[in-house]
């Protein structure tokens, strides 16, 4: 497709709110404002259409290995329900293993996205360890590959979970070479001590999950890891924050200057730990690490996101089969035997939307901040994405503010046999989705092509042992 002209929509960014036609050369936005009568290959009619920059999810994990199984949508799958959704950029995490440098990390999950995403697509790598390799590979990630940024848990002992040690040397590295270093923070050795003394008990059930990792030990751990940062002089970035102490801790680092960036999910948004209640194994279905917490967590999270304390909305989309295949029913009888994660990559926008901006907690333009340009700010892929501007990738959602989708598994895309929000009705979608110019989504369905998304090498991390100004 060469040239795309898009009339009559209302333009919106996380700045402005207009009225203008916009016409894509090439994949690229080559101009804004009025275009009567300006010949195009495609014409779409954008009436009484909001036109957004794509969605860029930050975390997401797609065909994720898991000792013998894998996240069940792999890059082909989840990407298109990624675009169904209305998001044309992911950032997957491509994970070390366990004696291994962090460049074969980088090759894996390279192989596994080639000739199957439909969007565009990006990769941290996660070090579990910190060797005599990690400090050249990480300046060859960031130097050769565009690979700026990299994950660290604080959880997970014995598979993924590093020292304080080795988080301080990640952190003085990263801010050497100009990288981001984000954290999963929960604090691993007293979750491993809560879950053994619950299974002593003989207390299985997938609701010990959340009680086995309280808010305090997200809260511990997030405080210790901007506190790491700091003497690291490096900025952070907190994944999938869900609870109050959490924010509180990133509110206080964030007055005082410090560079700490926020991030949640729309599962610790609009759900509450009130679904650990459901009857028999229907639970498993909420086991994700941070678990679910409370409705007053919910409204320090949602009163975050307007404040700005969260600059980023992302999915942590790590889909497990309930039945089909049955890699929840692994924890049966003992809840730590769950595979941990859920799925999202295709609801995050319809979600944010209709309980944020529907709901007036969040206006249009904080709902792009959140969903696609502070992502593009924060991890290096600003100002191609992220925006609508001359100059940009022509990834665009043509949003349709009025519509109503019913959430279920019989009809999204994701490659699981469960909603976390089965028969929800949300108000606001996406009618069109372009991704560089080519409609992969039109009228709700998806028209895209196996194999078209681009891997994107993104910019070293701008606010490297720079200060938070306001
Ligand atoms: O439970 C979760 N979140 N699974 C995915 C891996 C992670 O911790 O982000
Ligand atoms: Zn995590
Ligand atoms: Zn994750």
């Amino acid at each position: 497709m060469e040239t795309v002209l898009i009339r009559n929509g209302t333009i919106v960014t996380a700045a402005e709110r207009y009225e203008a036609d916009v016409y894509v050369d090439r994949g690229v936005i080559s101009s804004i404002g009025p275009q009567s009568g300006r010949p195009a290959d495609t014409v779409l009619d954008a009436s009484g259409l909001l036109v957004l920059p794509g969605g860029i999810d930050a975390h997401t994990h797609l065909d994720m290995p898991l000792c013998d199984i894998a996240s069940t949508d792999d890059f082909e799958t989840g990407t298109i329900a990624a675009a169904c959704g209305g998001t044309t950029t992911i950032i997957d995490f491509a994970t070390q293993e366990a004696g291994q440098g962090l460049l074969p990390a980088l090759d894996a999950w390279m192989a596994r996205a080639e000739g199957k995403a439909v969007i565009d697509y990006a990769f941290h790598v996660a070090i579990c360890e910190w060797n005599d390799r990690t400090a050249s590979d990480m300046a060859r990630l960031v130097q050769r590959d565009g690979v700026t940024s990299f994950k660290l848990f604080m959880a997970y002992p014995g598979r993924l979970m590093l020292d304080d040690a080795s988080i301080f040397r990640v952190l003085l590295h990263a801010r050497h070479i100009g990288a981001l270093v984000s954290v999963h923070a929960e604090n691993g050795g007293v979750i491993e001590v809560l879950v053994s003394e619950a299974l002593r008990r003989g207390d299985v059930a997938p609701r010990f999950h959340a009680l086995t990792r309280p808010a305090a030990a997200e809260r511990e751990a997030v405080a210790r890891a901007i506190a790491l940062a700091e003497m690291a002089s490096a900025p952070i970035y907190i994944v999938h924050v869900s609870c109050t102490g959490a924010v509180e801790c990133i509110e206080q680092a964030r007055e005082r200057g410090l560079p700490v960036h926020g991030e949640t999910c729309p599962h610790y948004l609009v759900l509450s730990d009130a679904e650990y209640e459901r009857p028999g194994f229907e639970a498993a279905k909420y086991v994700m690490s941070p678990p679910l917490r409370s409705v007053a967590d919910q409204d320090a999270l949602w009163r975050a996101t307007a404040s700005r304390a969260i600059e980023v909305v992302a999915t942590d989309h790590c889909p497990f089969g309930m039945d089909d295949p049955p890699h929840k029913r692994r924890g049966l009888d003992d809840f730590s035997k769950i595979p941990s994660g859920a799925p999202g990559i295709e609801t995050r926008l319809m979600l944010l939307w209709d309980s944020g901006v529907r709901a007036g907690r969040i206006s249009p333009n904080r709902f792009v901040d959140l969903t696609a340009t502070a992502p593009a700010k924060i991890f290096g892929l600003w100002p191609r994405k992220g925006t609508i501007a001359v100059g940009t990738d022509a990834d665009l959602v043509l949003w349709d503010p009025g519509a109503q989708t019913r959430l279920s598994a019989s009809t999204h895309h994701m490659r699981v046999d469960y909603s976390l929000y089965e028969g929800r009705v949300v108000t606001g979608a996406p009618a069109a989705v372009l991704s560089r110019g080519e409609v992969v989504v039109r009228n709700g369905a998806y028209v895209g092509r196996r194999g078209r998304g681009q891997f994107l090498r993104r910019a070293p991390h701008a606010g490297r042992a720079a200060r938070i100004d306001s």
